[in-house]
């Protein structure tokens, strides 16, 4: 089928003009010569994330404006007025300062569903000047692990049954103080924790904000990579420009909009724009605390009269593949846009939407280390369907080849940013040569290969590294073979990506057994639910292929290129290296 190459949207549906004045202005604050966009700073030197997002409110008509609309996936609701959430995050600040020690800088983790108590604790924390860690509620011990000794956090937030999930972890975790335990409901529990309905109860309701330099860190959110553990990318306070502004020109988040972000706040969609992009627009944020449920998000979508969506290209697809009966039982007339990120957007996609919903998807691109969005197709500019967009403005973006020069329009390379826009991470948590490494030559190397064509639209093309997105989610190899290892029947695994037309690419691991082991479906399955348990659903291999040997340099590393190649049934390449049986 053939697409169209453009579509023009009605400029009149867009609350923000094409008015090249405010985009001048947008420029010249977001490159960081002043420091006002409208938000509410201490001094020019300092601002909060939290104050910005919640308190300054305070002072205006939002004081009691819902910021919070919350329905459980039994379809219970709950309501927070950007008040409520003043007043109960100031509560958890001083839990955090007067009850347990928490002093500026100290990391504070969120191992939770998206309860509201997750919100509540996240801004509480960063009024504490403390740094938030987000970690997936689908994370099994190993993950949680993983991120919680490298980042020494001191205190954890969590659940009776996701802390039961890795209690076998927590003497690993020597730096780890306190354990807060939010019940819902929940029976049993372990009595010499913190309950965070206890403490909450006796903790007062005024907190002196601390007056955080827009450079101190606020934020870690753990990535992948090609080798080693998980890494953490560090955000600051200063972010938040980042996040206002994106959600305000890219998202056009107006004063009566309804916000759905249906990301988790375990990833970096989640907090900058399920939380301080948003409510630092005065925004009401509705949320979801089930999974994806195509009839589900349709009549969510519907009932709370959704204005603004923000969802991931796999959920779209998954939506394509329920059906266009379901969502014609529907109406939609609220939605004023839809946007999508973390994974190339298919043209189909983009049409489908269309279809239903009477508006395109706005794919855009940016990534844990940038922060906020960089490259968008953003309200006042015709979608390609198939691109991400163009620069935001301010970001300075390009294409630059293996050297680091800058290649014309039309050639593929690397994607590159000039660094020093608000929102870009500050280090990677102890790792300042990993960090600097991903800087050459004036660019940060972003890890993406793209083009852009002459009107300044940017194509994806792929990933530099070996990387795998399943559904949105970074899946790093090495840390699924590390796991795989460890079960009692596999002597060596490598682990690839493997395209497929939902979830874009789903984890393919190559095993070769020990002695004494022979392959089975029963084996396969205990595998599968080993790294499952482990890391995350995400993480463990859709499929699992046996193999006597695995393809490996002379030097012993598994060549995971081969282990691609096979498997696309492309060229093997140069084989040199390889290791002869
Ligand atoms: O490879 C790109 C892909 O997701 C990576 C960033 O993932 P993460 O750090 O988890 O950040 C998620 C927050 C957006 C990128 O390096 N990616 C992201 N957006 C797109 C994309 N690939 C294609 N098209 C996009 N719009």
């Amino acid at each position: 089928m053939e697409y169209p190459k453009i579509i023009k949207l009605p400029l009149e549906q867009y609350a923000i003009k094409p008015n090249l004045q405010d985009y001048f202005k947008m420029v010249k604050e977001f490159s960081g010569d002043k420091v006002s966009l409208e938000l509410d700073w201490f001094d020019s030197e300092h601002i909060n994330i939290a104050h910005v997002a919640i308190d300054s409110h305070l002072k205006t008509d939002r004081r009691d404006k819902k910021a919070l609309i919350w329905e459980s996936k039994k379809g219970e609701g709950e309501e927070y007025t950007f008040q409520d959430l003043s007043r109960l995050s100031n509560k958890f600040a001083n839990v955090l300062v007067k009850d347990l020690g928490v002093r500026k800088g100290d990391r504070v983790f969120f191992f939770l569903e998206r309860v509201p108590e997750i919100y509540i604790g996240i801004l509480g924390t960063l009024k504490a000047g403390g740094v938030i860690g987000p970690l997936f509620s689908a994370f099994g011990p190993d993950a949680v692990r993983d991120r919680m000794a490298d980042s020494e956090a001191k205190v954890l937030i969590t659940s009776p049954s996701l802390k039961k999930k890795i209690n076998e972890v927590i003497p690993e975790l020597p730096a780890l103080e306190h354990i807060i335990l939010v019940r819902r409901g929940e029976g049993k529990v372990d009595l010499k924790d913190l309950f965070y309905d206890e403490v909450m109860a006796e903790a007062s309701e005024s907190f002196d904000i601390v007056k955080t330099h827009k450079e101190d860190y606020a934020i870690m959110h753990y990535t992948s990579g090609t080798t080693g553990k998980p890494k953490g990318a560090v955000h600051v306070h200063g972010a938040v420009v980042g996040h206002y502004a994106t959600a305000k020109y890219v998202l056009d988040l107006q004063e009566k909009d309804i916000y759905w972000c249906t990301a988790d706040p375990g990833w970096v969609t989640g907090t900058s724009y399920g939380m301080f992009g948003p409510w630092s627009n005065g925004v009401t944020q509705v949320v979801y605390e089930g999974g994806f449920s195509a009839k589900h998000w349709y009549s969510f979508l519907e009932r709370k009269k959704v204005t603004i969506w923000y969802t991931a290209p796999t959920a779209i697809r998954m939506l394509m593949k329920a059906g266009n009966e379901l969502p014609q039982q529907h109406g939609f007339d609220s939605l004023r846009h839809m946007y999508s990120v973390g994974e190339p957007l298919n043209p189909e996609a983009v049409v489908w939407g269309k279809e239903i919903f009477g508006k395109a998807f706005h794919d855009n691109w940016w990534q844990t280390e940038t922060g906020a969005i960089m490259i968008a197709n953003y309200p006042i500019q015709d979608i390609k369907p198939g691109s991400m967009g163009r620069p935001f403005p301010g970001i300075q973006a390009g294409i630059v080849d293996d050297n680091f020069n800058e290649l014309p329009p039309g050639k593929e390379g690397n994607l590159a940013l000039r660094p020093g826009w608000p929102s870009m991470f500050r280090t990677y948590w102890k790792k300042e040569e990993l960090y600097q490494s991903r800087f050459k030559n004036g660019w940060y190397i972003t890890g993406d290969r793209a083009r852009r064509d002459e009107e300044g639209y940017y194509w994806f093309v792929g990933r530099t590294d070996d990387v795998i997105n399943t559904a949105g989610h970074l899946v790093g190899p090495f840390e699924v073979e590390s796991v795989l290892i460890e079960h009692p029947a596999v002597a060596e695994a490598g682990v690839i990506g493997k395209p497929d037309s939902i979830a874009m690419e789903v984890v393919k691991a190559f095993v070769s057994l020990k002695d004494g082991y022979a392959p089975s479906e029963e084996l396969r399955h205990d595998i599968q639910k080993f790294v499952m348990k482990r890391l995350s659903s995400a993480a463990a291999p859709r499929e699992i292929e046996f193999i006597p040997t695995l393809p490996k340099t002379r030097s012993g590393k598994i060549m995971r290129r081969l282990l691609k190649a096979k498997e696309l049934g492309l060229p093997l390449g140069d084989t040199s290296t390889m290791e002869e049986d």
